[in-house]
């Protein structure tokens, strides 16, 4: 630990934090407590630590936005299991895993448990980190790599990648940015940035992005690369590949949204006429619609579904002192992963969806339950619009509608909430998020480089674990016309919101 700290300060780093676990011990099972770590800082480094003891602050507060839909479904899978039990029987144990709920028979789960400690007091530590997951592992090594400190020269032969984002804005691209450029750089390669998306690049705008001038970038909000929606015709391609030759960039790594993902599948198509254009990419997904191939979740998307749920909470608790109904109306475009999740999360009553449609027959059901409901003592009701749900059923419209036919049995408020949800620091979830992806990415290239081949593809989760496909196959996923993918995993969480919503949806 001394000595990565000591290459730490000596590569010019300002801070270094360590971070241990209550439990932590060595191999002969003394406690390595933070008090001990913090004497060791001093005694053989001087420096002058200061320990902060997290405790119960872990245990508290309000559950985020996963913790809440991901419990919902967990819940409601449970009631089903037990509905359905054989009297006698052991049930299963109910557990999420890879995205989905899973069933894990009792007993070889608590079994699995417990050889855990054995593992540990036996010195099988690798045993025991496997039982743990291939995530834990997976980010116990992107750990290790991510903090090795910079190399301060590329080899003059190095492989320069350059990465670009493009699309809509969502939270975590900074993240994804800065961990590529620490991970690049630790593997030797020179880490470019390409400013202003596919414009940028045409126009020649890249720069060198060095280990420090990355530093703080995994909290900010934003982009600081810039971004854009344009997604380059065939005319812009020649320039492209001048900017690809001039740059000498020997990969790119696409971090961004629908846009982006057309403007790489546009270089792919076109790599014979233009063979500069052929050269590796990967397409990392970032998009707070949630709507990318490849990938149940784009980093951005559980940022975005935090700052929906926040506000909804909000809302919900303005409305506590009146007879109130709300429609609130999220971003998404045409895909409703933000409306149904923040249905399911904010605990609505109603979601409306472009991927359901709206129809009259089921508003006015939606209207006779509604005047029920309040007329037998319902002081509140939510429901939440995707933007694009139906041109126009618009949320003015379902507001009025409500408002006309509640016969002054409550008043309705309308909120959209707009870019909101774009903007935000990253939460830990995308951030995490990132840093896998990115890494994964990263494997990729390294994989391009030393066979000699430049394949283009796109990356994300399926089932958990991260997954690449090639860019050939990306519109065959894919509803064009309402950018989302053809499959979406999270529409299996609509019957789980009719059920806790409410018994007469
Ligand atoms: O695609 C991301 C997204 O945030 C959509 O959800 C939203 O409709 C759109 O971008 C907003 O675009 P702009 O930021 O250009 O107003």
């Amino acid at each position: 630990m001394c000595e990565a700290l000591r290459r730490g300060r000596a590569a010019g780093r300002r801070d270094s934090m360590v971070v241990v676990a209550e439990g932590a011990c060595d191999r002969k099972s003394t406690p390595i407590t933070s008090a001990y770590v913090r004497q060791v800082l001093e005694d053989r480094l001087h420096e002058d630590a200061r320990v902060t003891i997290l405790g119960h602050v872990q245990r508290g507060g309000a559950p985020s936005a996963y913790d809440r839909w991901a419990s919902t479904w967990l819940g409601y899978e449970a009631v089903l299991e037990v509905l359905s039990a054989e009297p006698g029987t052991a049930g299963p144990v109910i557990g999420f895993r890879g995205n989905r709920v899973s069933r894990v028979p009792l007993v070889e789960a608590v079994a699995k448990t417990r050889q855990v400690p054995d593992l540990i007091a036996s010195g099988d530590y690798q045993a025991a980190m496997e039982l743990r997951g291939g995530s834990f592992i997976e980010a116990n090594r992107i750990f290790a790599e991510m903090v090795e400190p910079s190399r301060i020269d590329a080899p003059e032969e190095s492989k320069r990648v350059a990465i670009i984002h493009a699309g809509g804005l969502a939270p975590g691209m900074n993240a994804a940015a800065r961990d590529a450029v620490r991970i690049g750089i630790s593997r030797g390669y020179t880490m470019l940035g390409v400013q202003g998306g596919f414009p940028g690049l045409r126009d020649g705008d890249v720069t060198e992005l060095t280990w420090g001038e990355v530093e703080g970038w995994l909290t900010d909000g934003g982009a600081n690369l810039g971004l854009r929606r344009t997604v380059p015709g065939v005319e812009d391609l020649y320039r492209i590949s001048r900017a690809i030759e001039d740059h000498r960039i020997d990969a790119l790594l696409m971090i961004g949204g629908w846009n982006g993902y057309q403007a790489v599948e546009l270089m792919h198509r076109e790599s014979e006429r233009f063979p500069a254009c052929g050269l590796p990419v990967v397409c990392v997904p970032a998009s707070i619609d949630n709507n990318l191939p490849g990938s149940e979740l784009a980093i951005g998307a559980d940022t975005a579904l935090n700052v929906v749920t926040e506000a909804v909470d909000r809302i919900k608790m303005s409305g506590s002192a009146a007879k109130r109904a709300f429609v609130v109306e999220t971003m998404g475009r045409y895909c409703g992963y933000l409306a149904l999740m923040g249905a399911l999360s904010g605990g609505a009553e109603r979601v409306y969806l472009h991927e359901d449609g709206i129809s009259l027959n089921a508003l006015q059901d939606d209207l006779e339950w509604l005047r029920n409901s309040f007329a037998s003592g319902r002081r509140l009701f939510l429901a939440i619009r995707n933007e694009n749900a139906n041109p126009l059923y618009t949320t003015d419209f379902l507001a009025r509608l409500l408002e006309q036919e509640g016969q002054g049995l409550y008043d309705v408020r309308q909120t959209i909430l707009g870019h909101v949800q774009q903007g935000g620091c990253p939460t830990p979830f995308d951030r995490l998020l990132a840093v896998r992806l990115v890494s994964r990415a990263l494997d990729l290239l390294s994989a391009e480089f030393a066979a000699g081949s430049s394949e283009s593809r796109y990356l994300g989760l399926v089932k958990s674990k991260v997954t690449a496909f090639p860019v050939a196959q990306m519109m065959a996923e894919m509803d064009v016309r309402y950018r989302r993918p053809k499959e979406q995993w999270w529409l299996e969480l609509q019957p789980v919101l009719r059920a806790v919503a409410d018994a007469a949806v």
